[in-house]
């Protein structure tokens, strides 16, 4: 057991399912107001609408472009679809912080340029292709070719770009080089991209999710409930709303269960103020939130007989894979804890220190877990349709070793009863998904 008084301190981030129906209830409401024409403007959950609205068939054909840009890697891809089956090449390629810091000229010039490079490798530069490109930010959609920048968020800040389409820098980096041929036939979001992904094989598939370097969802709407999307009926009756789940909470309504670590977290980011639960969250934030757990009971000394390390106290110096590699130690045993608090310098640490440390790791993914399944339990319940798959990708999801049967087992408990559901690991990313919504869009889907 961790010792009485880091159990005591680590209350702050067991949430009650008191507290967890509050927040379903908030976000609720958050989301009537980014779906409401007269409400969205001034509604911290955005609803954007994507502009999808049919989701595939499974006979979509053809070979496409796709781009991936705001995970933990940016890829490009080529895709050929056929009926049922598809194959898919890949290549990532770094953004280098400079970039991601710099101008956004930079960026679509860096975009372009590998573009340009797995084209040539790939011996394509004369075709063509269309192009699906997954753009993970926050845009205000108003056609499935035009989208707007709202703001930049997980560790992007590229200036001249906020207000701007996207897809027309995009074109314009292209125009520059002069050397590429392609149609940008749409613009997506991660969510969308992994829920076209799943739903391809698995057609109860209804929502998107990720709980990656971000947290954001996507799930099918009625069109009458979506009023800013105001396109001719005539549709599936349905429309995609990407709903950035990641900056519910900026206006206060989850001030109730901040601890000093969220505020510290979102004090010392590049956005504060902005995307305040995908921060208690996501991948970006969660090894962060423990090492300022971790910090805090050294510097009380409860923690390494009071005795830290540089690294310890360094920002970013606890990568969130190591709360996925402590949480996969055995019970009772504590391999991999030990291996990483040696290269954090901590090599004096005893067995309680490491059942502390592993106790702090699982306050912490417990409370993130939790946080998802109650904002996806709200839309589930708004949906109410008696089976829904949710398609999810992410490195936190993939990697850590008990969220999916944290999940599981908090979704059945705030769930409406008579309501099934399933979550499903995409495997294939979302390049595919990406490829689906273009060749819906270029028409070459049957
Ligand atoms: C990838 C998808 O598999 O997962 C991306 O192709 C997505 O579109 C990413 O953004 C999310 O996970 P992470 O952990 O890389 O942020
Ligand atoms: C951030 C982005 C959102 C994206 C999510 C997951 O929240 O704003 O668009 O879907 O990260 O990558």
């Amino acid at each position: 057991l961790p010792q009485y008084p880091i159990r005591e301190k680590c209350k702050e981030l067991m949430l009650t399912e008191e507290q967890l129906r509050q927040i379903m209830k908030t976000f609720h409401h958050e989301l009537l107001l980014g779906l409401g024409k007269k409400t969205h403007d001034n509604a911290t959950v955005k609803c954007f609408v994507t502009y999808v609205q049919d989701l595939p068939t499974g006979r979509e054909t053809g070979k496409f472009l796709a781009l991936d840009l705001g995970g933990t890697n940016f890829r490009v891809l080529l895709i050929e679809l056929s009926e049922n089956h598809f194959e898919m090449k890949s290549k990532i390629f770094a953004i280098p912080q400079h970039i991601m810091l710099g101008s956004g000229e930079q960026l679509f010039d860096h975009i372009a340029d590998c573009l340009a490079k797995f084209m040539k490798e790939e011996n394509i530069m004369k075709e063509k292709l269309a192009l699906g490109f997954t753009f993970s930010f926050p845009l205000k959609q108003l056609g499935l070719t035009k989208g707007i920048l709202k703001s930049w968020t997980k560790g992007f800040n590229c200036s001249g770009v906020v207000g701007n389409d996207v897809v027309q820098l995009l074109r314009d980096a292209i125009k520059r080089r002069g050397d590429i041929n392609l149609h940008i036939f749409a613009i997506l979001n991660d969510t969308t991209g992994t829920l076209m992904s799943c739903a391809w094989k698995n057609h109860s598939c209804k929502i998107g999710l990720i709980i990656g370097t971000g947290s954001n969802a996507c799930y099918v709407e009625k069109q009458k409930n979506a009023e800013l999307f105001d396109e001719p009926d005539g549709g599936s009756g349905n429309v995609l709303i990407n709903t950035e789940w990641g900056a519910f909470g900026d206006n206060g309504t989850l001030d109730f269960l901040r601890t000093q670590y969220d505020k510290t977290i979102d004090q010392n980011s590049i956005n504060p103020g902005q995307q305040l639960f995908e921060k208690m969250i996501s991948g970006m934030y969660m090894g962060e939130l423990v090492r300022l757990a971790l910090e805090r009971f050294t510097k009380e000394g409860l923690l390494f007989g009071g005795k830290g390390s540089d690294l310890l106290f360094s920002k970013g110096r606890f990568y969130t894979k190591y709360v996925s590699e402590i949480e996969s130690d055995y019970s009772g045993v504590y391999t991999n804890c030990r291996e990483i608090l040696e290269e954090l310098g901590l090599k004096h640490a005893s067995e309680q220190d490491c059942v502390n440390v592993r106790f702090v790791c699982e306050c912490v993914s417990r409370r993130a877990a939790h946080l998802v399944s109650a904002a996806l339990v709200t839309l589930l319940n708004k949906m109410d349709e008696p089976h829904v798959t949710v398609g999810i990708d992410g490195s936190v999801y993939r990697f850590h070793p008990h969220f999916h049967n944290l999940m599981m087992e908090k979704i059945s408990q705030l769930i409406n009863p008579h309501l099934k559901f399933d979550l499903m690991l995409s495997e294939d990313g979302s390049g595919r998904g990406a490829a689906l919504v273009a060749a819906c869009a270029s028409g070459k889907s049957r």
